[in-house]
């Protein structure tokens, strides 16, 4: 029976992207869609290309060759500063450093963007600035400075800081990676509760469980190449890649198939490859 449904166009849309660092070529074609809603998780080796991917959304790196749009921005188009600007206003990005400007308050923080960019008021910045620390359930430090926070609760600022620029979707990047163990848990469930609204999200993790747990769409990246993307049940539980397959046996462990023995010549000749991401 022909489907009388529409399919709707991607938010976010890369094809063929090129890119190369002098003569290092870390983007060999990748092709990505991420749809209104979406959480959508870039996984794969340290150096494989994946937070080169996210600051090509953002306009931060250009390709040599192929497209990116962003909604109806083309944005390897852009030629100039401003209209790249214009993108980041709509694109938030939160990274493995949380970079809240340390001489602020947690509430300055949240409330300086929405202020001088999108020239709000600071009654109804500040009104919304504190229902998103509510949010992250952080409104107890409202006042305090980053500084007397922990890393997680300064991520946690971090992810409502980019919230406050009600943006169209949010790009993670390692967003746990630097934190104590203990803290990644709350900064997880703050980004599970985001993906559970309906916020459109590109998340680079090398939690791999989380990643499975939270993500629609599941892409590996290998040496600048997507190797296999599709659903988190298709990549986790049947991926058809052995690269895949294998990447995953190391990042989850698997101990029924191969004790992690220190001697083991397999383990020791891949360490270096993975240690980094995993
Ligand atoms: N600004 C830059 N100048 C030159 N080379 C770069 C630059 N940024 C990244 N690279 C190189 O591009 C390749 C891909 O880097 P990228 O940071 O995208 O990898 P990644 O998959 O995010 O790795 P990781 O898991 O370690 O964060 C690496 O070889 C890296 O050295
Ligand atoms: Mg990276």
């Amino acid at each position: 029976m022909p489907s009388t449904e529409t399919v709707a166009e991607p938010l976010v849309s890369l094809r063929d992207l090129h890119l190369s660092f002098g003569n290092n070529s870390v983007l060999k074609g990748i092709d990505l869609d991420v749809h209104r809603g979406q959480a959508v998780s870039i996984i794969g080796p340290s150096g494989s290309g994946k937070s080169t991917i996210l600051r090509c959304i953002t306009g931060l790196l250009q390709p040599q060759r192929g497209s990116i749009r962003v909604g109806t921005t083309e944005v390897h188009t852009l030629a100039q500063e401003a209209q790249r600007i214009e993108l980041r206003k709509r694109v938030g990005f939160v990274f493995q450093q949380y970079n809240l400007f340390p001489h602020l308050s947690v509430l300055e923080n949240l409330v300086i963007a929405p202020r001088k960019v999108l020239g709000r008021n600071r009654i109804e910045a500040e009104k919304d600035a504190r229902a998103l620390l509510a949010k992250v359930r952080m409104e107890h430090k409202a006042d305090a400075y980053p500084g007397q926070l922990s890393g997680g609760q300064q991520q946690r600022v971090a992810i409502a800081r980019a919230l406050a620029m009600r943006p169209e979707l949010i790009l993670f990047d390692e967003v746990t990676s630097a934190l104590d163990p203990e803290t990644v848990g709350e900064v997880l469930t703050v980004i599970r509760e985001l993906t559970e609204e309906g916020m459109t999200c590109v998340l680079v993790t090398h939690e791999m469980r989380f990643a499975e747990e939270i993500s629609d769409i599941v892409y590996f990246t290998e040496h600048g190449v997507i190797v296999e993307h599709g659903s988190a049940t298709q990549i986790f539980q049947h991926p058809t890649s052995e690269r895949t397959q294998e990447f995953l046996r190391h990042a989850l462990g698997d101990p029924g198939r191969r004790p992690p023995i220190a001697n083991d010549p397999y383990l020791l000749s891949n360490l270096s490859r993975y240690s980094l991401s995993v």
